[in-house]
């Protein structure tokens, strides 16, 4: 039987996939800040509203309305679908007692409890769910990765939910934040930027999606106004563009290894 592929949203993004994101998959999205992921999520989540899916966004970086807001930049009524009953947005940020789709504690129990709170509100069917970001998850114990996202993509794939789990990168403290859950994903969407010639660049590679021929260039990506995220060309990198360098590498294979060890 053919897989079923679940468009992402951005046309570009879709064609790099062969048409997009198996159904019931757990993708990890990462990248260094303001690359692009929220605003990737945004396009997946829109398409489910369009689609007739079940959307559940989590956020813990930005507030609910900081979301609602970026998504009316590029023309897309999450605010309206909210209202509709058709989407929720679930604020871990600026959580209140009062508000019932707040998480008030960042523990992946806790997380699945709402969000299968929430499915449950929006009906049977298939169903999207953003976590945006699931590192923050794990901040404080980044030896967990592994384990809390093994536990959410087992639960959650039960409930016919596509997840997008966004993981941040940080090189400059070393710590691997998407370590663990890159390696339980079902794919990898890396989002990356780069300053040529003084002017920053944005790039996207899909590094990973099982079951899928997928394209293996990284394409440069622009943000526009109005309309979003768009994928423009193959990027023309030298591997020394794209490579960490080797002493961050060492950095980040001896910090996980002392987080095992304290284990
Ligand atoms: N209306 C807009 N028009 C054009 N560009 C925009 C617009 N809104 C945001 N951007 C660009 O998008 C960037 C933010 O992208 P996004 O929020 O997706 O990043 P991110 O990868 O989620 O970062 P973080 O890890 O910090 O959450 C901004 O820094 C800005 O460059
Ligand atoms: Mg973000």
């Amino acid at each position: 039987m053919p897989v079923e592929r679940l468009s992402t949203g951005v046309p570009g993004i879709d064609g790099m996939l062969g048409s997009g994101i198996p159904r019931g998959f757990l993708v990890a999205v990462t990248g260094e800040p303001g690359t692009g992921k929220t605003i990737f999520c945004l396009h997946f989540s829109w398409q489910g509203v369009k689609e007739g899916d079940k959307v559940v966004y989590v956020t813990t970086e930005e507030s609910r309305e900081s979301i609602l807001s970026q998504a009316e930049q590029f023309n897309m009524d999450l605010r309206g679908a909210v209202a509709e009953g058709k989407a929720v947005v679930i604020d871990a940020l600026m959580g209140r007692a009062s508000d019932q789709w707040s998480l008030r504690s960042l523990n992946p129990e806790d997380l699945v409890e709402i969000v299968l709170k929430a499915k449950r509100y929006l009906g049977y069917g298939r169903a999207r769910l953003v976590i945006d970001s699931m590192s923050a998850f794990w901040l404080d114990k980044p030896a967990m990765a592994r384990k809390y996202s093994y536990y959410v993509k087992k639960v959650l794939s039960r409930w016919d939910f596509t997840v997008l789990a966004v993981s941040q990168y940080a090189i400059t403290t070393s710590e691997a934040f998407g370590w663990g859950i890159e390696h339980v994903a079902d794919g990898i969407i890396r989002f990356r930027r780069f300053v040529r010639s003084g002017v920053l660049r944005r790039y996207v590679m899909v590094e990973k999606m099982r079951q899928t021929p997928h394209d293996l260039r990284m394409y440069e990506i622009s943000i526009e106004d109005g309309r979003g995220l768009v994928v423009l060309r193959p990027g023309d990198m030298r591997a020394e563009d794209v490579a960490l360098p080797p002493k961050v590498v060492e950095r980040m294979v001896k910090a996980k290894r002392r987080e095992e060890e304290a284990l």
